[in-house]
Parts: C-alpha cells; sequence; structure tokens
C-alpha cells in the first residue's frame, strides 16, 4: 500500500487502444465510498463516462492541461445538495478524500488517473452538470480521467517530500 501513494502522479498521455473495464471502474467507484466522511454522512455519487460523444461535449468546455478527448473514461464525483446534509461545509472535503482513493486504488490497478478540477468554478460547475444531467441542487464536483498510460514507465515510484515543511510538536 505504501509503495501505490507513491507510485500514484497524474497522468496526461492515456493508450487509446486500451479501455479499462466496467468492472474497474466501478471498483475505483466502491474505493472512493471507502473514503472518511463528516459524521459519515453519504454525500456524494459518482458518474462513470465512456461514451466518446460525452467526452466530446466535455473537451468543448475550457480545460487545463489535459484534454478529455485523450482519456477513454472518467468518473464525475457529484455532491450531493447540500440542503440534505448534516455538516453541508465539509462536503468539500469528503469529495476530496474520495477522490484521492479512487487515484490511489487505481495506481494499485496499474491505471493512470488525472483530476480535473471543477468545483468551486461555477460556470465549470454548471455546463458540467448540464452535460451529465445532474439533478437540480446536486454538484459535479471534478472528473477523474481514468485510462491506461502510454509510458510504460508512468508507476515509478518518486518523492515529493520536503522535510522542511515539518514541525515537531508546535
Ligand atoms: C484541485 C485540482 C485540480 C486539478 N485540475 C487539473 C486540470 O484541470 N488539468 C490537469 O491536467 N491536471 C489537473 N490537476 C492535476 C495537477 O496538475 C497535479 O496533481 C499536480 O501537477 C501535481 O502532479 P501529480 O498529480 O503528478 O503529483 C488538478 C489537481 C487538483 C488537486
Amino acid at each position: 500500500m505504501v509503495n501505490v501513494i507513491y507510485k500514484r502522479r497524474s497522468i496526461r498521455k492515456f493508450d487509446l487502444s486500451k479501455n479499462v473495464t466496467y468492472e474497474n471502474l466501478l471498483e475505483l467507484c466502491r474505493a472512493a465510498s471507502a473514503a472518511p466522511s463528516a459524521k459519515r454522512q453519504i454525500d456524494k455519487e459518482y458518474i462513470i463516462i465512456d461514451d466518446k460523444k460525452i467526452i466530446e461535449e466535455i473537451a468543448a468546455l475550457p480545460h487545463g492541461t489535459l484534454n478529455p478527448i485523450d482519456c477513454n473514461s472518467f468518473i464525475a464525483l457529484v455532491g450531493k445538495n447540500p440542503k440534505d446534509l448534516t455538516i453541508p461545509g465539509m462536503q468539500v472535503i469528503d469529495l476530496s478524500m474520495a477522490a484521492e482513493n479512487i487515484m490511489i486504488r487505481a495506481a494499485e490497478l496499474n491505471i493512470g488517473t488525472c483530476f480535473l478540477g471543477v468545483y468551486p468554478i461555477e460556470d465549470r460547475v454548471k455546463a458540467m452538470n448540464k452535460i451529465l444531467n445532474i439533478e437540480e441542487g446536486k454538484f459535479c464536483f471534478g472528473l477523474i480521467a481514468i485510462g491506461y498510460p502510454e509510458d510504460e514507465d508512468a508507476f515509478k515510484e518518486w518523492d515529493k517530500f520536503d522535510p522542511n515543511t515539518v514541525r515537531h510538536n508546535r
């Protein structure tokens, strides 16, 4: 498990001739559900996306470094309506933890991922909600690109740790 954490990195070049199975995508949703959440509130849902037409619609939006068209599948993390939650202020923390679980579990399965931020950019949330038919009150928090990396060395361990970022007691 420890090594898997160090193996994960953002993948932006995928082998488009290989598809991640629906079963594996579902397993990544299961991993997301295992993440901690405030008061154990169940505040998230997942949308598995592997339809090229929908991916093209997503790619037509302004995007960051990764062009969504360069990946065959995605999981959209969806936040349930904050009005229905006990601790709505913690919801985006819960969603972030779930996202990390997806990416770590994927690395364990030698599947590459890249997180694409949606929330809190209002225009992006609105556009993604529309493309994915997300019900009123719920919101698209983020997208995770999921696929097999093109680069064979994609899962080499790396260490980003800077000991100067740590203090010991106070
Ligand atoms: C909130 C958030 C939003 C991000 N949005 C994008 C994005 O839109 N496009 C992209 O290619 N990468 C995106 N990333 C990935 C970061 O660029 C990446 O995590 C960072 O460069 C560190 O590299 P690493 O993931 O390989 O450790 C995002 C990451 C986070 C946490």
